[in-house]
This record gives structure tokens, C-alpha cells and sequence, in this order.
């Protein structure tokens, strides 16, 4: 059967004999120590993952080590910096060439596998990568749980929108919501806008007021045992003008295009360029000023797919991605309809199900 670190050393082809995932401080843990751990939770600040294709060893502080109880991982606590050094050193003492994640590597990081490691070390990023890319069935169980979740804290937006509120309490409303619907907490800290600041894609939500005529964007998602969602809706207060009704269906067509230009063998570029064809042939063109989505798994950017016109690869069945196109008017407004969907054998499979209809609340 294959298993996550099989898979990988088939990817490496003999390039190392074993990939050592070095964590440093809280803001420095590679995800990928999760991945080959299949922790749930925990953080693993100065942790270290010894992954080869029959299994992976941990060498952890007693402050992590419960969050490894039942899993399938060997795990040695350690409390001082030498014994750190020396499970290490016996853990990887037989490899002859060993790959690190080069960019998730500190230089503290790297200095200590020195003083623990002297045979050769190669950089097995692009391999490791690869293999994430590609979900097994426990991953996309799992982001389909947290799109399940964001879906049902978006279907209680229209709800809590009331004329006066400001941008950061519906934000934090709607972070109240992801725990009430099952979440371990936000993806990401949410994106919500009101009005003209709809048009800036990536606005922190602030101290403006919701009046009547504004659009409001959210864009926000949720963690399921530790697997991300990414969610973006858009909606009416009070009555929609022409130009916001065709806006909204411009992008909603968008991402129809999209959606049905997603299939295992499609060139990233190209589905990207399905939804943006849509955008350019009207009013809005050169309006849709980001790329078209990314994938999504551990991390709500997690690398592998990118929908984008620079993109130079092609979708493998498997892989989950955003689609999530936007026009953005300045000093107007703007709107983005973002779902998350997984690859199938022919086509995608949507895994958010929030409302998608235009709604004037
Ligand atoms: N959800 C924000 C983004 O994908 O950039
Ligand atoms: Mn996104």
C-alpha cells in the first residue's frame, strides 16, 4: 500500500536516504512535520521529523509529546540541547545522503543538524513538494470537513448583517461562527470589507460602517484537524444597482467557466484563463487583478497547484484547489466568489457548499 513516505521516496528516486524536517520557534515550524506525522494538533517548536519510506521518527520536548500519543511515529523526549543533538545524531548516523525542505529551514535550524550530522545533505524540497500536491483520501476527508464548516459560517452572514455594524465585528462574528460550526479556529485572520473597501482584495477589516448600498465581502475559512478551508463570499445590503447585479454575475460566470475547465491534464494557465476571458469580455476587463486560485491542504497557501496565466503546469486528479476569480472597481466596490474543490478522475468535485446566488439582505 502506498503510504505518504513511500510516495516520497519514490518522487526522490535514490536522490536521499532519508528527509529530515527541522522546526524551529513557532513562527519557523514547516508543515510538512505534520504531514508525515498526521498530528492532529500541536505546534513542535524545536522539533525534529526523521522521515524515511517505511516510517518517521520524532525527536520532541515533553510539551509536544502528547500531541504524538497514538500515532503511528516513533517519538524520543528529549530535554537538553545535547540530548537533542545526540537522538538526532543516532537517528540519522546510518543515512549517507539525507534532504532537508530548504525553504522552511532556518539557519539556526541548519547548524544544529550540523552538529548532529556530517554526511551529505541535498535539498528535497521540490520532491517533498510534489508529494503534497497530490491528497490521499484522509486529506481530502478532512478539507472537506473544514469546507463544510466554513460553508455553514457562511450561510449565517446574511444574518448577522445589521446596518452600523462595523467590518471587524462581522469579522469577529464570523470567527464565533467557525467554532460554533465545528472548527478548531480561523484558517487565516478574515478578510471582510463594506463598500468601496470591497475593491482592495486583501483588506484587514476596520472600523468602517455597513449602510445600506454597500456591497460586503467576506473571505475567510477554517481549520479541520489541522486541514484549511478558504471561503469568499459576496453579498448585497439593502437593494443591488444594475452595474453591482452584473459585477456580482460577471464573476459568478467566471467561475462557472473555471469550474468546468478543471480536469486532470488541464494546464493551470489555461483554467486560469477560462475565467478571465469571461471577465474581459465585459465592462470589467482588466478587472480581475489576482490569480485565479491555489491549493490548499495544510496551509490555506499550500503550494503544488497555482491557477494563474504565469502558471506552467498541469492539474493531477487529486489535488484540491481555490477558484476564486474577482473584478474590483477602485473607489467602487468589488466581488470575489471563492469555492474549494478536489480534483476527480474527470473533472472536480465542489467541497464548499455555501450559497452562491446573489442575495440582497
Ligand atoms: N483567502 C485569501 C487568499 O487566498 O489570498
Ligand atoms: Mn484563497
Amino acid at each position: 500500500m502506498e503510504t505518504r513516505n513511500s510516495r516520497l521516496f519514490s518522487l526522490l528516486d535514490g536522490k536521499a536516504d532519508a528527509v529530515v524536517i527541522v522546526n524551529s520557534g513557532d513562527s519557523h515550524t514547516d508543515h510538512n512535520f505534520k504531514y508525515f506525522t498526521r498530528a492532529k494538533s500541536g505546534i513542535f517548536e524545536g522539533s525534529v521529523a526523521v522521515v524515511t519510506a517505511r516510517g518517521t521518527s520524532v525527536v520532541t520536548s515533553v510539551l509536544e509529546a502528547g500531541s504524538l500519543k497514538g500515532l503511528d511515529v516513533k517519538v524520543r523526549t528529549v530535554g537538553t540541547r545535547k540530548q537533542f543533538e545526540n537522538a538526532v545524531a543516532s537517528l540519522t548516523s546510518r543515512f549517507r545522503k539525507i534532504g532537508i525542505n530548504a525553504p522552511s529551514l532556518t539557519y539556526q535550524g541548519y547548524r544544529a543538524l550540523r552538529r548532529s550530522y556530517k554526511g551529505k545533505i541535498v535539498d528535497a524540497s521540490e520532491e517533498i513538494a510534489k508529494c503534497r500536491a497530490v491528497k490521499d483520501r484522509d486529506e481530502v476527508r478532512k478539507i472537506a470537513e473544514s469546507c463544510r464548516i466554513a460553508s455553514r459560517a457562511a450561510d449565517r452572514i446574511p444574518e448577522m448583517l445589521k446596518e452600523g455594524m462595523t467590518e471587524s465585528e462581522l469579522a469577529s462574528r464570523l470567527s464565533i461562527a467557525l467554532y460554533e460550526e465545528g472548527s478548531e479556529g480561523p484558517s487565516f485572520s478574515p478578510i471582510v470589507s463594506f463598500g468601496k473597501t470591497t475593491a482592495i482584495p486583501h483588506y484587514f477589516p476596520g472600523k468602517l460602517k455597513l449602510k445600506k448600498g454597500d456591497l460586503v465581502l467576506a473571505d475567510f475559512g477554517g481549520k479541520y484537524e489541522m486541514y484549511c478551508s478558504d471561503i469568499t463570499r459576496t453579498y448585497m445590503f439593502g437593494k443591488a444597482t444594475e452595474r453591482q447585479r452584473l459585477l456580482y454575475e460577471t464573476v459568478k460566470s467566471a467561475q462557472d467557466a473555471a469550474f468546468a475547465a478543471i480536469k486532470p491534464g488541464a494546464l493551470e494557465s489555461d483554467v486560469d484563463a477560462a475565467a478571465r476571458n469571461v471577465i474581459d469580455g465585459t465592462e470589467f476587463k482588466g478587472r480581475f487583478i489576482h490569480g485565479l486560485g491555489h491549493g490548499l491542504g495544510l496551509q490555506v497557501h499550500d503550494g503544488g497547484p497555482v491557477l494563474s496565466p504565469r502558471s506552467r503546469d498541469r492539474l493531477e486528479e487529486g489535488m484540491v484547489v481555490t477558484v476564486e476569480p474577482g473584478a474590483y472597481v477602485e473607489s467602487y466596490g468589488g466581488v470575489r466568489i471563492e469555492d474549494d474543490v478536489v480534483l476527480t478522475r474527470s473533472g472536480c468535485r465542489k467541497l464548499t457548499d455555501a450559497k452562491r446566488d446573489f442575495i440582497e439582505v
